[in-house]
């Protein structure tokens, strides 16, 4: 059933464990999140950043939401890093029933003011609403406490935030970041902010920048001719610990990306005569969905549905 982000979240949050938000493109990385999902009774939020809106508009929306409507397990259609608050009003439009406003790169103020404005018109059409402070962006575990300050969340302030604007699930800065380049060996992960933060604020947390880069997939993708450099990703021991301290919804983009494009390589190396684009698109779609059910199985969601 289709659900809003905060009836997958608050129970979330209260049971101790994660719900994977996965970003989708297109239908066959829809399939493997929302069917996954049903096969392993998770909650599941499947979101979409402007930029899949760009390339796949009303068509791709339109086959999350009748997916998640014929699924039996709750799926949330979630805008990915809103930029504004047009943006997040013409998600809800096109049917969305989540949305994240993404002010975090303004000062503090306008922040506050951008998602307040946004949490008050998403509310009045039953539309929760995620926001995001602090600063993304990679930290090593050398980095001196100052600066990790100046851009991972602070506490006090998150409070703050919450009390100001009313947002639903709050995004915070732990040391994480975008992509498939996280940092040398073990990524660092601010277990202690997560903690604090998690013991002062009762809203779900939500971490950005959680895929897990698997060693396994960054090998076939060489293995299959992808160049790729000293790639990394989250521990899933790491994200385990975060879910039981208040994180609640766990980005991941970079490992279906990863995922789908071994998937299509692996077809095509092996057998380069193919052209039919069931056969590669549907390997990409089996590919995606082991990394959906691996980490349904980390963050504790599984049977949570
Ligand atoms: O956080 C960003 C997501 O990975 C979405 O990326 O804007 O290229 O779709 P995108
Ligand atoms: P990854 O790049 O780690 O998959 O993070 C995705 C994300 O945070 C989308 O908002
Ligand atoms: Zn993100």
């Amino acid at each position: 059933m289709l659900v809003t982000g905060s009836e997958i979240l608050v129970p979330a949050r209260a049971g101790k464990y994660g719900v994977g938000a996965f970003n989708t493109n297109n239908m066959e990385i829809t399939q493997a999140i929302i069917h996954t999902a049903e096969k392993l009774r998770s909650p599941v939020i499947v979101q979409m950043s402007e930029g899949a809106i760009k390339y796949g508009g009303q068509d791709l929306a339109n086959i999350v939401i009748d997916l998640a409507k014929r699924a039996t397990v709750p799926v949330a259609l979630h805008l990915d890093h809103g930029s504004s608050y047009a943006s997040a009003m013409k998600a809800i439009s096109m049917g969305f029933t989540s949305v994240m406003i993404d002010a975090s790169h303004h000062p503090y103020d306008e922040n506050v003011a951008e998602t307040a404005k946004v949490v008050e018109a998403a509310h009045a059409l039953g539309v929760s609403v995620e926001a995001e402070l602090g600063r993304l962006g990679g930290i090593e575990e050398h980095v001196v406490v100052d600066e990790k300050d100046a851009f991972l969340t602070d506490p006090d302030e998150a409070v703050d935030f919450v009390n100001q604007t009313g947002v639903d699930y709050l995004a915070i800065a732990i040391g994480t970041s975008h992509g498939a380049y996280k940092g040398k060996g073990r990524p660092f992960i601010d277990q202690a902010r997560i903690q604090k933060i998690g013991s002062m604020i009762d809203i779900p947390l939500v971490a950005h920048g959680s895929s897990g880069v698997p060693a396994d997939i960054v090998q076939r993708f060489r293995d299959s001719g992808g160049e790729i450099g000293d790639a990394a990703g989250i521990a899933d021991d790491d994200l385990r610990e975060a879910c039981k301290h208040g994180i609640a919804k766990v980005n991941v983009d970079t490992d279906l990306r990863l995922a789908c494009t071994v998937g299509i390589r692996e077809v095509l190396k092996a057998n380069p005569k193919e052209f039919d684009p069931r056969k590669v698109f549907g390997k990409a779609r089996e590919v995606m969905s082991s990394i959906v059910e691996h980490k349904m199985g980390v963050l504790g969601s599984i049977g949570k549905a």
